[in-house]
């Protein structure tokens, strides 16, 4: 699924831009990419989460003082000669992210002691939400590479654990019991507690895949490691949904997103992906309501496709809850 990108090239165009913006503004400073030098993302970089980090290795003798601009955003100066900053991250260069769906242009830029810019890379990737949501077409110009090579890894290991110890790692009570919270729990945080399995990583993260930390498979076979037994009652019923019976969790579910249900989005939203046609104004009714703030048949919760539908298999066909016909109306529409 990931496609394995040459480095060099994006390498070499980092370097390109830099001494280009460089040459341009400051003729007198030349070798950009030793000055901050970039890991991860690169330019080109596809990314799909929302949040991610800017990994880089920075010169703290040449430019001591970095700021990061996202799009409009630019954090706080950085003072990487601060001891607090020092004596745990040294010369690495970490920040936490925030993207916008499609193209955000990155600029790093550094300053020296007397505060003038002696360096700026200035870079664009691409945020494209994963898994049930909307997303534009991502342009052929960037490509998805995922970080944990080990050329990036190695610049990691002075500092962090980066292998795996199955007799720890693969059945931690807690989540600190894992070394890869140490780097991943700011984007995991918001993760829905899935049953006592949210910190057991390595449950549907493989790492002995060639595409370190992969997915044991795309669509989820694995959560049918522990859902197996529930699930396999709805294949015999009458109507059962296309995705579920291919095994395709994955298709509607995430592995740690945040909503109700583990689904990555409102339920519409997540249905519109694949039903658009259902959108059009005239299913049921003409102009009946899929979307209102009150469903009468449920207490509590809004109208949306669970208001009449089950969503992985039912006794009554197209995965109606009730059975269809007026009596189905008269559940909520009492005369
Ligand atoms: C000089 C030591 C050092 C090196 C080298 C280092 N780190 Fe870290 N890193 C730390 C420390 C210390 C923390 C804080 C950890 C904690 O709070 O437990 C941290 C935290 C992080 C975080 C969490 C940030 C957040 O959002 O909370 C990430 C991500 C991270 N490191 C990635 C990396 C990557 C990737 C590399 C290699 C390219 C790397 N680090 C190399 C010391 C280092
Ligand atoms: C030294 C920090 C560090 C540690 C430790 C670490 N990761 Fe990562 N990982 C990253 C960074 C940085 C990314 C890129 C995404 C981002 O910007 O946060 C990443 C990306 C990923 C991805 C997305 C696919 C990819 O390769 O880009 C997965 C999945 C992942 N990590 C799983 C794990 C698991 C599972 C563990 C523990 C067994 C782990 N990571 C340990 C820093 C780390
Ligand atoms: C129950 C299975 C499951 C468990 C347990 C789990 N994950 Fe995941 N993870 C997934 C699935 C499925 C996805 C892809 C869909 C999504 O984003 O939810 C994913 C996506 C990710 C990504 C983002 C990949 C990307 O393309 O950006 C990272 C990083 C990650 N997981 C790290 C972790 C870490 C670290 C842990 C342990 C603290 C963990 N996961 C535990 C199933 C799981
Ligand atoms: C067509 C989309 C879709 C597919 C495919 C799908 N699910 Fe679901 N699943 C849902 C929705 C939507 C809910 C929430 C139902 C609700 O809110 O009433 C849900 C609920 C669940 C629940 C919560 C308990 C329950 O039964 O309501 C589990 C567990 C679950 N799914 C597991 C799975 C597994 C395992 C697979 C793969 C074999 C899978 N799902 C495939 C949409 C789907
Ligand atoms: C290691 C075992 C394990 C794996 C693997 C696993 N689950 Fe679960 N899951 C659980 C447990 C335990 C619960 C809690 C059951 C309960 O509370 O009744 C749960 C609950 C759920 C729920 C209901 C959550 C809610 O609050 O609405 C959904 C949906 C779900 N799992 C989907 C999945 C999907 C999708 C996968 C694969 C990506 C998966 N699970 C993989 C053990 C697992
Ligand atoms: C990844 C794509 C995908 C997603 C997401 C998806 N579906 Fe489907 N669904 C299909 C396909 C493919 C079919 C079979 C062809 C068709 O009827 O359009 C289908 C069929 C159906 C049917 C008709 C089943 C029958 O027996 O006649 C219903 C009802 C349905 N989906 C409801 C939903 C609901 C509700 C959601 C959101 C929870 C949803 N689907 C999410 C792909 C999807
Ligand atoms: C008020 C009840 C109700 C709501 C809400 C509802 N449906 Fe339906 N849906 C039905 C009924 C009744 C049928 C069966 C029509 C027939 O007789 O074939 C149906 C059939 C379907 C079918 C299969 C036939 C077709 O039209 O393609 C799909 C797919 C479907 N619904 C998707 C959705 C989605 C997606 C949503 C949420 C946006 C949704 N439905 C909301 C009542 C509802
Ligand atoms: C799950 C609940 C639910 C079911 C089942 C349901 N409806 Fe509705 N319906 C609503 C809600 C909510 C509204 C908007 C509030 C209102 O007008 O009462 C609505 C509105 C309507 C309207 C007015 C639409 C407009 O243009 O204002 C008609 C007509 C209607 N429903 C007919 C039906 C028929 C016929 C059926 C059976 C095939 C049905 N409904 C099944 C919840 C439901």
């Amino acid at each position: 699924m990931r496609i394995v990108v040459d480095r060099p090239i994006f390498v070499a165009i980092v370097m390109g831009f830099a001494l280009f913006v460089l040459s341009s503004f400051q003729p007198r400073v030349s070798m950009a990419v030793e000055i901050i030098e970039l890991h991860y993302p690169l330019d080109g970089e596809l990314v799909t989460k929302e949040m991610g980090h800017l990994v880089a290795k920075v010169d703290v003798s040449v430019s001591p003082y970095v700021s990061v601009k996202v799009n409009e955003q630019i954090t706080p100066v950085i003072d990487m000669l601060q001891p607090l900053y020092t004596d745990t991250l040294g010369d690495m260069l970490i920040v936490r992210l925030y993207f916008v769906p499609g193209v955000n242009e990155i600029e790093v830029v550094g300053k020296n002691a007397d505060g003038d810019e002696v360096v700026k890379s200035a870079f664009r990737i691409f945020y494209k939400p994963t898994f049930a949501s909307l997303t534009s077409s991502v342009p052929s110009a960037f490509v998805e590479s995922p970080f944990h090579v080990s050329e990036r890894e190695d610049l990691c290991s002075a500092c962090h654990r980066m292998k795996v110890d199955s007799a720890v790692d693969m059945e931690p009570v807690k989540k600190f019991d894992i070394f890869c919270t140490r780097c991943h729990e700011s984007g995991l945080l918001g993760a829905k507690e899935h049953g006592g399995t949210t910190w057991k990583c390595l449950f549907c993260h493989d790492h002995e895949a060639a595409d370190k930390y992969s997915l044991y498979d795309n669509k989820g076979a694995f959560c049918l490691d522990c859902h197996g037994s529930e699930m396999d009652a709805f294949l015999n019923m009458t109507s059962v949904h296309p995705k579920f019976r291919e095994r395709d969790c994955l298709a509607c579910h995430g592995g740690h997103v945040a909503g109700e249900g583990l689904l990555g989005d409102a339920v519409n939203i997540l249905c519109f992906k694949c039903h658009q046609s259902v959108y059009d104004g005239t299913h049921i009714t003409p102009g009946h309501p899929l979307e209102a703030p009150k469903d009468p048949s449920r207490e509590g919760k809004g109208m949306d496709c669970m208001s009449c539908h089950l969503a992985h298999a039912s006794q009554k066909k197209a995965l109606l809850k009730f059975k269809g016909g007026m009596g189905m109306c008269a559940i909520c529409h009492a005369k």
